[in-house]
């Protein structure tokens, strides 16, 4: 009979299909020969199983051990291969060997996420989505780690996990979200005001990964080949259209298909429908930023595309489904502080956070040579970092010490022209940093970019929610929204101030 199913759902007739004349034998994780699956070794078909049961052991073992630490955000995913095409030259700005020729190609991967929710969350929830590439040049990886959105909750990485746990499980019920944990954190940090009114938008629950924009949000900078530098943001335009689901039709996707996006994603790359998107850049002069109305250093906040255009860069498309989910996908790992020569950080306080703590739990998920995963592998691997657990690529007999008279890698002269020389100077201190003018961009998306219709819509958002929080809490919320614009205060307080049949679960 005619199989019309989606082809997610047909992966396995698909191998039986491409294995027809397979007559391998099982083996042992040892590749010895199994002469029977189905039985463990017994005494007599009553007594015990011996010890001497390798195959058994075998596999218990490794099933003991089938799963690693999922990632401590952004655990549910999907991830596609593809190409990166430069169409626009911009070496005036950078000397990234990426963007070195018009026409040139980058293979790349990326990994599409939610941020809050774990590996099996379903996927049409309200959150913000990941965007990762990684790019495998012939100067290493580089990795940019972005989201759907040109923003972020909170602009300084010493608050990052404190969002992130007012945002996961409470510790007592194992219950998210809790409503309370994450209105009284967004409350009291008003920089997120911007990012919180974002999430409860239409574009709080994209119809695809394939449907959104994506953004690397921090600033970086670039350096050309004369060794002059200026900072930069990335964007990734949409080519397939933004597209967004209704509430409803996410809570109804929720249920029926928790991997909806993962499946949609599978589905239109088998069929030939490669999603694409442009990239552009931002590009500001250390002069331009020193004078700047706002911080380009907040990732709360915007470089507004008035002040700061929007220069076509390239393309990323994406061609390749994945073949199998664990090595490709749950072992990829996304480094912030991989960058390649022409590329460099900024004192972005969420960049400078990140540089350190994607490595580092990438040590703890997959080991110290998770690098050298087939996934994650540069083209190449020249050093002295030498051994640890399930090495890939020792590096035969190169010497294993630093400066040396044998013929090891040296520096490199190009890497070293294209690190920027950055004069410092200040007092080492705390400043913090999430009181300065928090609703102006805020202001500019609610009344100028937000039509009628999606300003209701998000009340109704952000009301769904904050009926579900004490109080004092809420209308502590609904205070950095009123100074973002009046009305919308006033709106969210005569809206919980409502009778409204909240879900038998919630009490007030
Ligand atoms: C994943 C930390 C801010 C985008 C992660 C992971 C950590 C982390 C620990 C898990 C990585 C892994 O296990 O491989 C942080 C910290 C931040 C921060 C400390 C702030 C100081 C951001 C921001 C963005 C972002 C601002 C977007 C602009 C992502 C994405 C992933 C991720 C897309 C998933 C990568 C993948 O697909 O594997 N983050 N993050 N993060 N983060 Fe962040």
């Amino acid at each position: 009979t005619l199989d019309t199913r989606d082809a997610a759902s047909k992966v396995l007739l698909e191998y039986a299909k491409n294995h027809e004349k397979n007559d391998n034998s099982i083996t042992t994780d040892g590749g010895n020969p199994v002469g029977q699956k189905e039985a463990s070794l017994t005494v007599g078909s009553l007594g015990p199983i011996l010890l001497q049961d390798t195959v058994l052991i075998d596999e218990l073992a490794h099933f003991s051990r089938e799963r690693i630490p999922e990632r401590v955000v952004h655990a549910k995913g999907a991830a596609a291969f593809g190409k990166f095409i430069v169409t626009h030259d911009i070496t005036q700005y950078t000397d990234a060997c990426v963007f070195a020729t018009i026409g040139s190609e980058t293979s790349i991967v990326v990994r599409f996420s939610q941020v809050a929710g774990e590996r099996g969350y379903p996927d049409t929830y309200r959150d913000l989505r990941g965007f990762a590439i990684k790019f495998n040049t012939n100067d290493g990886i580089w990795d940019l780690v972005g989201n759907n959105s040109p923003i972020f909750f909170v602009n300084d990485a010493i608050n990052f996990p404190m969002f992130i746990h007012a945002l996961k499980r409470n510790p007592v019920t194992n219950v998210r979200p809790d409503y309370d944990a994450f209105w009284d954190f967004v409350s009291l940090r008003p920089e997120s005001t911007h990012q919180t009114l974002q999430l409860f938008t239409d574009r709080g629950i994209p119809a695809s990964y394939r449907k959104m924009h994506g953004y690397g949000a921090n600033t970086f900078s670039f350096i050309n080949a004369a060794g002059k530098f200026h900072y930069c943001k990335f964007h990734f335009k949409c080519q397939q259209g933004i597209e967004n689901l209704s509430q409803s039709e996410a809570d109804r996707l929720a249920g029926l298909d928790p991997d909806y996006y993962a499946r949609d994603l599978y589905n239109a790359i088998h069929n030939g429908d490669f999603p694409s998107w442009d990239m552009h850049v931002q590009i500001m002069t250390p002069e331009q930023a020193a004078t700047y109305s706002y911080n380009p250093f907040d990732n709360s906040k915007v470089w507004l595309h008035k002040d700061f255009p929007l220069i076509p860069v390239g393309r990323i498309t994406l061609d390749q489904n994945p073949t199998n989910y664990f090595a490709e996908v749950e072992q990829l790992a996304f480094d912030v502080s991989h960058v390649i020569p022409g590329i460099d950080f900024s004192p972005d306080r969420m960049l400078q956070g990140r540089i350190f703590n994607y490595g580092d739990t990438q040590r703890y998920r997959l080991g110290i040579n998770g690098t050298q995963l087939p996934v994650n592998e540069p083209f190449k691997l020249h050093n002295y970092n030498r051994d640890g657990q399930s090495i890939l690529k020792s590096q035969g007999g190169a010497p294993n010490y630093f400066p040396n008279s044998f013929r090891g890698p040296k520096n490199n002269i190009r890497a070293r022209a294209l690190q920027p020389k950055i004069p410092l100077n200040g007092l080492v201190d705390r400043i913090d940093n999430g009181f300065d003018d928090n609703y102006s961009q805020a202001s500019l998306l609610w009344r100028r970019v937000l039509k009628d219709d999606e300003r209701h819509r998000t009340i109704e958002n952000m009301l769904n929610w904050l009926r579900q929080t004490n109080r004092v809490i809420a209308l502590r919320a609904i205070e950095n929204f009123a100074n973002v614009d009046q009305a919308l205060g006033a709106r969210l307080r005569e809206g919980l101030d409502k009778q409204v049949k909240l879900p038998a679960h919630v009490s007030l």
